[in-house]
């Protein structure tokens, strides 16, 4: 490979490349609005952005505890005075009728203008682009370089634009997840461990609720309705309590991951589990790959640098910062927390690509790429992880 062919790191807007996920600090917040948009108080709004603590060796652990105070800091003071944007509506007629047109599409009808590889394809390609980087790499910086190529390695692939991985990955990588991910055996093997239920406002993007559950509880009611999911993220190994047995068991059914990806060691991953009506809203950060392990999920995808409110960020870039949503060429705010408003209630925003991801499916996202998810079915689980890390 010839050297320069590297794309330059880019972030989320201003503020780093982080992903606003509170996930095992478990707080009380109450939802106040129940739609529509309504004025934060600012209460219940403190948060704890775990994830600025993701796979950093411990070195750099206190460098990142003061940048996330810093975070935390400017978020209280901008959700104090920043409207909050709630959707409570129920999408899961909209999602069914939608999936009962689309369900027998073929992979090109699903995901048009998405570049679509193989897992072999990948794997090679990252072998390829590995070897040129141990040749231009003097010994004493490898680590540091290794870090940001693969923090970069998606945007490799198709000329900075997200990479659907066809075929049965879970299959193809021997998980034990291929087999045993119905929702019945996934139940028992989880038994009571604890998840935390998940929902998605501006400008919080994924806030946890005010209770746990469990993966059995989940998947037996309709929560979906009010668009709560379950999002795991391990953010770092250094996290201790319920949530990380949790995640600690779930793991070891999703290895190895593919070879672009952090191994198990580092504690990277993300599993995310949908009901049919459930949604992240439009929201971008690091670089990310997620297999879709069962069931289906709508992706809608704008490019990173899109236009967008920055709430969380003194940024004097347009595009859309951490709390953030899109704006629209005429200057409105794309007002949808909840994605599944694009199946038939709204037009997605202008440029928006989509792609229905089916079991055994890889989406691979480079860094900044703004994106929003439906599930369409009534039960969809996911594995995958961020390829980023805290960059002081
Ligand atoms: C959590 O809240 C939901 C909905 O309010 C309720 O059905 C469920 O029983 C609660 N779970 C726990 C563990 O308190
Ligand atoms: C999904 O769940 C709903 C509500 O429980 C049920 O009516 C419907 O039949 C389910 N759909 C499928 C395909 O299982």
């Amino acid at each position: 490979m010839a050297r320069g062919r590297m794309p330059v790191l880019r972030v989320c807007a201003a503020v780093l490349a982080v992903p606003a996920f509170q996930i095992w600090e478990v707080q009380a917040q109450e939802q106040r609005c129940s739609q529509g948009v309504c004025s934060s108080t600012g209460a219940g709004t403190a948060r704890e952005d775990a994830s600025l603590l993701q796979a950093h060796p411990v070195s750099e652990l206190t460098q990142a505890r003061h940048a996330k105070d810093a975070v935390k800091r400017r978020h209280k003071h901008h959700s104090q005075t920043h409207n909050k944007i709630v959707d409570g509506r129920d999408y899961r007629a909209d999602a069914a009728e939608y999936f009962e047109k689309v369900k027998h599409d073929s992979l090109e009808d699903r995901c048009p203008h998405i570049r679509t590889m193989t897992l072999k394809e990948v794997s090679q390609r990252w072998h390829e682009e590995l070897e040129q980087l141990k040749e231009d790499t003097p010994r004493e910086k490898f680590d540091k370089k290794f870090k940001d190529f693969r923090h970069a390695f998606p945007g490799l692939l198709h000329d900075n634009k997200p990479v659907l991985i066809k075929g049965h990955v879970p299959k193809q990588l021997g998980w034990r997840a291929a087999t045993h991910w119905g929702k019945d055996e996934l139940a028992d093997f989880l038994g009571d461990l604890p998840w935390q239920r998940q929902s998605f406002d501006y400008p919080d993007w994924v806030y946890s609720t005010h209770n746990l559950t469990t993966f059995r509880e989940y998947v037996g009611h309709d929560d979906s309705a009010r668009n709560i999911f379950l999002f795991g993220s391990e953010d770092g190994c250094d996290k201790r309590g319920d949530l990380k047995k949790t995640m600690d068991k779930i793991r070891g059914q999703f290895i190895p991951s593919p070879d672009f990806a952090w191994g198990p060691e580092v504690c990277e991953a993300i599993v995310a589990i949908d009901s049919i009506g459930s949604s992240h809203g439009f929201h971008c950060h690091d670089p990310v790959w997620q297999v879709q392990v069962q069931g289906y999920k709508m992706w809608w995808l704008l490019p990173p640098h899109y236009r967008g409110t920055a709430p969380e960020s003194d940024t004097t870039d347009d595009s859309i910062g951490w709390g953030g949503s899109p704006v629209l060429p005429d200057g409105t705010v794309f007002a949808h927390p909840n994605g599944c408003a694009m199946l038939k209630q709204v037009e997605p925003p202008p440029g928006t690509k989509s792609c229905l991801v089916g079991p055994g499916e890889m989406m691979v996202l480079p860094v900044g790429w703004v994106h929003s998810t439906c599930g369409l079915t009534n039960y969809t689980a996911a594995a995958g992880g961020w390829l980023g890390y805290y960059r002081s």
